[in-house]
């Protein structure tokens, strides 16, 4: 192809031309143009070039008409095409920006923040002298359209503030800085939130650029609110006409500010010892720029930025003087206590990393320290708000927490994050305890699979029992909690972190919602609008830990199936309903649910249900597997080699006598649960029922106290927390089938049982229930000074309660004789303690 270099070259030139006046009129204009005069001048130097282009195309095929061959003109002529498109085009984007407000607004946004930083990169060689003319430059021209704009790009505004106010304590009479405020529009928000004339003494809006101080004063003269005032200064040292703002926040500005650390110590100094300090903003944090200090950010989920996120939005928002770096947070939760924090990534614009955080005053709960130590230990030396400084003795125990609190105090750390929450539910944890890894940040159950009628008939609690039982879902803790007279303290133990969640949920359900909210959630497993509860309701009486899970998992757990199909546990439930499914019998079972006589349900399951769940598939396949019992129904291979020879002749020992012991629909509400997939209102565990809601929301009579504020969450081995706790502070000690799960040629189970005696009074009981009519471990309770006793052992054909699924079930009570000896014995000297494994420490080892 011969290609006319006259003509290339006279086309270069009237480009260059363009480009150039382009260029002057913008350097022209930089101080006074706007995004208008930009647009329609690009239109119009677009039109104009591709103009002049084409006719001089046409006047230059004239002159070398004999050099042109036909490739040429075919390839000439498409370039006009383009030009024309391109041209066309842009004119079209020119008047439909002009009609169209949304589109004008996102042209110039992407003008301001994608295509001006890069040319001004090369065009402004000086650089910018300080911030403001920096800020200037940048937002000038999108003063009019930035709240139009950031709608999308900046998420979580909205949810940080109704955070910040559903933690603040004061509700009346506020003082609010919001730092970096634009354009004034959290104002706007937040009065969706809490009216700002009515609530707020005084709102400062604190901005650098003058141009979006503008906008917000106008916004807040058409708002009439003569208590927000406009300060154009620096956040690193403004002042305002009071000592103390109850509230301040930092929304996507932290980010921007250069100095920001002087801004957050110009916060640190302006904010109420009781006050809130929120932040949204962009940010990359990493595993790596956690490490040591762990314990104080509140709940690691979601927090490990991918790298490829982290370095390309990192690169990006430079352009636009938006710096991601993990530095300006990890300062925030240096400088404060952290009392809320969550990882998000905004999915509509691609994955941009974004946290929410709520933090304090970092010395707020030092007061609190010793409190806390007794409440996690049932430490003797119990010390109330009225005596924060109670002495402390050498006996004293002293929990995992107290010992993070200590090392961080000595390190100028804020305390571990727990240590700022308004409940005192949850003792704290280590997040960083490998064992934690193997539940991958699930639970297993979504209730409990344990008769607690069958708990108290046997163990006849009263209110002066101190109980430890595992959490599993917290069903049963609670039903304790529910009883006429609970015991005065209940400890709950899981390893898993996710079950503790999942009670605290519930904790926090019964201090802030209604009683019909709490059914939606735990009766029908459903409810419309989880996180918005979470946000405005149950986060300030949660963990950041309990929070975060819930932000990430509990939409989807609220809806669809709902909750009872979560867990690892649903696998077993769902694998049932497949079989019912594919057998053809689905209807029956529903029919099983409902039936209202005894003969019907009987009838319902010998014609129907049996044949398909004893048959020879099914119980080879299924119940006989090892890998389903372990993986579906978290039967262990130690616990099924408990069952006996059979273990369908075990499975069906737990299921016929069910269906003659009590009607499913009225009074069996574990299988009617696993069956329906919801609980009914007259079929549910006690703590759903009006009278539970009362016991566990109201005043008990004879203390005053409120039955959930006994009890307590600890994340832990077993043994971990027997160590910690006060000798012979617990009545009973509730351990569900867990010593099934041990090897009976390990040690394990001599040092479990050491450690839960040295925790018992005299006379205590530990209430156990196996797989096995007379579990092994049995004899090791009996030489280590307990009298055992079945409180009821399976026999083919009766069932011992109405889940019905242990063969035994023991109470094993500690012997006066044996107790002055082992108590003491137990917590001499260090070496005793590592072989039993305990690890219990003393007052006097800790530096303080
Ligand atoms: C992305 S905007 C966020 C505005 C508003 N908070 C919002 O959420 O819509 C960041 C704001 O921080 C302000 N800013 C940046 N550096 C500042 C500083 N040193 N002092 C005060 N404000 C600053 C900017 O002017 C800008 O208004």
């Amino acid at each position: 192809m011969i290609i006319s270099t006259r003509k290339d070259t006279s086309f270069q030139r009237r480009r260059g031309i363009f480009q150039r006046e382009n260029y002057k009129y913008r350097s022209k204009h930089r101080n006074h143009r706007n995004s208008r005069h930009f647009l329609f001048y690009f239109s119009f130097c677009t039109h104009v070039s591709t103009l002049t282009f084409g006719i001089q195309h046409c006047k230059s095929r004239d002159i070398v008409h004999t050099m042109i061959d036909v490739d040429f003109i075919t390839s000439d002529l498409s370039k006009v095409k383009v030009f024309t498109s391109v041209s066309l085009f842009c004119g079209i984007v020119y008047f439909v920006a002009k009609l169209n407000k949304t589109i004008n607004s996102i042209l110039v946004f992407c003008w301001a923040c994608f295509v001006k930083p890069l040319i001004q990169k090369k065009t402004v060689k000086t650089g910018v002298k300080n911030q403001q003319q920096n800020l200037e430059l940048f937002y000038k021209n999108q003063a009019h359209i930035y709240d139009t704009t950031r709608t999308v790009l900046l998420k979580g505004r909205k949810e940080c503030l109704r955070l910040a106010i559903s933690h603040l304590q004061k509700k009346k009479d506020l003082v609010w800085i919001d730092i970096g405020g634009g354009t004034g529009s959290n104002i706007e928000f937040m009065n969706q939130i809490s009216s700002i004339s009515k609530n707020f003494k005084a709102v400062y809006l604190v901005d650098l650029s003058p141009s979006l101080c503008e906008v917000a004063r106008n916004r807040f003269i058409a708002h009439e609110w003569t208590n927000v005032h406009v300060l154009v200064a620096d956040a690193c040292d403004f002042t305002i006409d009071y000592k103390s703002a109850d509230l301040i926040t930092f929304s996507y500005s932290l980010s921007m500010i250069p100095t920001f650390n002087a801004a957050i110590d110009n916060a640190v100094s302006k904010l109420d010892k009781q006050g809130i300090i929120a932040t949204v903003d962009f940010g990359i944090q990493s595993n790596d720029t956690s490490i040591g200090r762990v314990n104080t950010l509140g709940g690691l989920v979601n927090r490990n930025i991918p790298w490829i996120l982290r370095n390309f939005w990192r690169i990006w928002f430079e352009a636009d003087k938006v710096f991601l770096d993990s530095s300006r947070r990890n300062y925030l939760e240096y400088k404060f206590g952290t009392i809320k924090s969550v990882n998000q990534y905004n999915k509509t614009l691609g994955k941009i990393p974004y946290y929410i955080w709520v933090g304090c005053d970092k010395a707020r709960s030092s007061q609190i320290l010793t409190r806390l130590n007794c409440l996690a230990t049932e430490s003797p030396y119990l010390a109330p708000y009225t005596s924060p400084n109670a002495q402390i003795t050498e006996s004293m125990p002293v929990s995992k927490g107290h010992e993070a609190a200590i090392a961080n105090l000595q390190k100028n750390l804020p305390f571990p994050s727990l240590y700022y929450q308004r409940e005192v539910w949850r003792v704290y944890y280590d997040e960083m305890n490998h064992l934690y890894e193997q539940f991958k940040n699930q639970y297993i159950y979504a209730f409990t699979w344990e008769d607690p009628r069958e708990d108290h008939n046997i163990l006849n609690f009263t209110s002066d029992d101190t109980v430890l039982a595992i959490t599993s879902a917290g069903d049963n803790i609670l039903s304790y909690a529910t009883l006429p007279n609970p015991p005065k303290r209940i400890h709950a133990v899981d390893l898993n972190p996710c079950q503790n969640h999942l009670l605290e949920l519930k904790l926090a359900s019964f201090r802030a919602l209604k009683q019909d909210q709490i059914w939606q959630m735990f009766g029908d497993g459903r409810i419309d609008n989880f996180t918005d509860l979470l946000i405005d309701k149950l986060g300030p009486h949660m963990s950041s830990n309990a929070f975060q899970y819930w932000m990430d998992k509990g939409t989807n757990a609220f809806t669809g199936k709902g909750l009872y199909d979560t867990g690892s546990s649903r696998w077993a439930i769902r694998l049932g309903k497949l079989i019912f499914k594919v057998c053809g019998i689905s209807k029956h079972v529903t029919a099983l649910c409902k039936a209202s006589r005894i003969e019907e349900q009987k009838q319902i399951w010998n014609e129907y249900i049996k044949p398909v769940l004893f048959n020879r598939i099914v119980g080879s396949f299924l119940v006989g597997n090892p890998i389903f019992l372990w993986k579906a129904l978290g039967v262990p291979a130690n616990q099924a080699k408990m069952m006996g020879p059979s273990v369908i002749k075990y499975v069906i020992d737990t299921l016929e006598p069910i269906i003659e012991r009590s009607l499913i629909s009225e009074d069996n509400y574990f299988y009617y649960l696993c069956l329906m997939g919801h609980y009914s209102r007259t079929n549910c565990p006690d703590y759903l029922t009006t009278k539970g809601y009362k016991r566990l929301t109201g005043q008990k009579s004879v203390t005053g106290d409120i039955p959930i504020d006994n009890i307590r969450l600890h994340t832990d081995l077993l043994n971990d927390v027997f160590a910690r706790l006060s000798n012979k502070s617990i009545t009973i000690a509730i351990i569900m089938d867990h010593m099934d799960w041990f090897d009976p040629n390990g040690v394990d189970v001599i040092n479990e049982i050491t450690a839960i005696k040295q925790c018992l009074v005299k006379g205590g009981r530990v209430m156990l229930r196996s797989a096995a009519t007379y579990p092994w471990y049995i004899k090791t309770f009996e030489s280590l000074g307990f009298k055992c006793e079945a409180a009821a052992i399976r026999k083919s054909g009766k069932s011992i309660d109405r889940v019905n699924m242990y063969a035994s079930t023991w109470v094993c009570t500690k012997l006066e004789s044996d107790d002055e000896n082992s108590g003491d014995e137990v917590v001499v000297g260090d070496v005793d303690i590592a072989k039993l494994d305990a690890g219990r420490r003393r007052m006097s080892s800790l530096k303080i």
